[in-house]
């Protein structure tokens, strides 16, 4: 009798339990539906059959593998070594306290308290949702989790180039694309051999005229004031409007506005649309800790054991023990289960006592590439920025340190608003970072005040915060640098592989930190639907 996938799938189970089945079928494919598609997940009921399994780090992918894993009727254990569930989805408000590790330039870190006003908030993690990451999207359905649009880019916002100009974004943008069609349309009056028709350079001119704004004669002037007004139209004559003049090409080009700020919309990640839940991104997180438990009373957040340090792990044939420091009283304590998945982030778990995986498993963890970033916070009195600048939303760029202003997408018209006063990663924030609170906070002060002078005001930019991902102390990163070619994709392939590699699969790394869509929520839950699935078995239908 021929041999048939699933006497195949039941052979495999035999011989390397649920995680060979699930390599199996990833490698045939099988388990990989186009990605816009993969908006349900289930895994298989009553898989869990009472096993238990420990999870590390209560971060959106370690809540996301206890919520499923219980629905499926395991039993699990959170280990958070902080005080709070949410990892680097964290929204920071009235009186909440947090204290970053010393750098050379600060040795003695202070205890920063946020003083906003109630109702106020910054986002110190993730600040938006795209509406393509359909899994974050789901459980916001699922769990009743109330989303606004997140405004990423107005044409009001603000754009300071290398050379000190201040401009509305619309103004370079639009006058380079006016520029760049009317330097397009002089080809078909000159004598390069282009590989069109004479009728399609007519349609080519006709295309440009549209989307340049150019006149029927293929010049641009800002005629239709797509680049904003000087002054504006009103009744009668006299208020025909004045259109800005139009910005020289090389002005532009000079300027190096193009050169990361101008088009970053473009880039699939921040394209419109995109959301917040309202009221703060941590509404995400509330939404998976307030989910009933399956088979015993309470919530998902009863799993959690706060102020809880992973500190050794163990592999083994028939389970894992994970030792943990309970850090109110620093009693070291065991926590046997049959599955561990570990979110621990890789500059930290690299340098712990890992037992029973491969070597090139440690190695990868150690070379996996990351990325520092960090956030100032404001609270702004007087909403200034849509009083005196029409800026409702969106996002300011400068070449500075502080890289970024982001404006409150909510809240529009009341006296005080929440500024992100700077967000900046890489070679920015390796600068910007390690600086001392206060010196960063000073400098975010000058930098904001080249867009809008009202920076230098305390009485009305006051109650500044300043977090660095690298240094906050479960963290050390801002994120893995999927950007990072060969480094991050050799790395990622070891650590997404479930350990032990002969045997039964036991050990497990998840968080947005092996996946694509690192730096992002979408990818937190995309780890955990592996790990989760190469846990509960073959039969998972659905996997991304
Ligand atoms: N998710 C991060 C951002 O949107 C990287 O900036």
């Amino acid at each position: 009798m021929p041999t048939t996938r699933r006497d195949l799938l039941n052979a495999m189970a035999k011989l390397g339990g649920a995680g060979a089945v699930y390599e199996t079928l990833t490698a045939w494919n099988f388990l990989k539906p186009p990605p816009a598609m993969a908006q349900s997940f289930e895994l298989p009921k009553d898989s869990g059959n009472g096993q238990t399994v420990a999870i590390l780090g209560a971060g959106v992918s370690g809540l996301c593998a206890a919520y499923e894993l219980d629905k499926a009727g395991y039993k699990c254990t959170v280990l958070e070594p902080t005080r709070r569930a949410g990892g680097r989805c964290w929204t920071i408000r009235r009186g909440d306290r947090f204290q970053e590790m010393p750098s050379d330039a600060e040795p003695n870190p202070p205890v920063q308290e946020c003083t906003f006003d109630d109702g106020l908030y910054l986002n110190a993690g993730p600040g938006r949702i795209p509406h393509h990451h359909v899994r974050v999207l789901k459980y916001c359905r699922d769990f009743g989790v109330a989303l606004e649009p997140y405004i990423f880019a107005s044409r009001a916002n603000l754009i300071h180039s290398k050379d000190g100009k201040t401009w509305p974004l619309r103004r370079p943008l639009y006058d380079l694309q006016g520029r760049i069609a009317e330097l397009l349309d002089h080809c078909k009056s000159s004598d390069l051999e282009l590989p069109a028709s004479k009728e399609e350079l007519e349609s080519l001119h006709d295309m440009l005229v549209q989307f340049g704004g150019l006149s029927g004669n293929g010049t641009y002037s800002n005629a239709q004031a797509r680049a904003g007004y000087v002054k504006g139209q009103g009744p009668g004559v006299a208020f025909k409007g004045v259109p800005e003049t139009a910005l020289q090409l090389n002005e532009i080009l000079n300027s190096e506005v193009w050169n990361n700020w101008l088009f970053r919309d473009a880039i699939i990640y921040w394209q419109t649309s995109l959301m917040q839940p309202t009221g703060g991104m941590d509404m995400f997180v509330r939404g998976f800790l307030r989910q009933p438990l399956r088979g015993q009373l309470g919530t998902l957040e009863g799993l959690i054991r706060y102020g809880a340090e992973a500190k050794t792990i163990l592999v083994g044939n028939n389970g894992v023990t994970v030792t943990y420091k309970d850090l109110s009283n620093g009693n070291v304590y065991p926590l046997t289960a049959d599955y561990c998945i570990s979110t621990i982030p890789m500059p930290i778990f690299k340098d712990m006592t890992v037992t029973g995986v491969e070597d090139s498993f440690m190695r990868a963890a150690a070379v996996l590439p990351v990325t520092p970033s960090g956030k100032v916070g404001w609270q702004a009195e007087n909403r200034f920025w849509e009083k005196n600048y029409d800026i409702y939303g969106g996002i300011s760029w400068t070449n500075a340190d502080i890289d970024q202003i982001w404006y409150p997408s909510d809240g529009y018209l009341q006296q005080k608003g929440a500024l992100t006063g700077a967000y900046m990663s890489g070679v920015k924030a390796t600068n910007f970072n390690p600086l001392p609170v206060q010196t960063r906070l000073n400098r975010a002060r000058t930098q904001g005040a080249q867009l809008h002078p009202e920076f230098n005001d305390a009485a009305i930019v006051d109650h500044g915060l300043a977090i660095a991902w690298e240094r906050m102390q479960f963290e050390r990163f801002a994120w893995a640098n999927s950007g990072a070619g060969a480094a991050f994709d050799t790395a990622v392939q070891v650590l997404a592989r479930p350990q032990p590699t002969v045997g039964t699969k036991r050990f497990f790394v998840a968080g947005d930190q092996i996946t694509y869509w690192s730096g992002w929520m979408e990818g937190a839950i995309q780890a955990a639907w592996h790990a989760t699935c190469a846990i509960s078995s073959n039969a998972c239908p659905k996997l991304p």
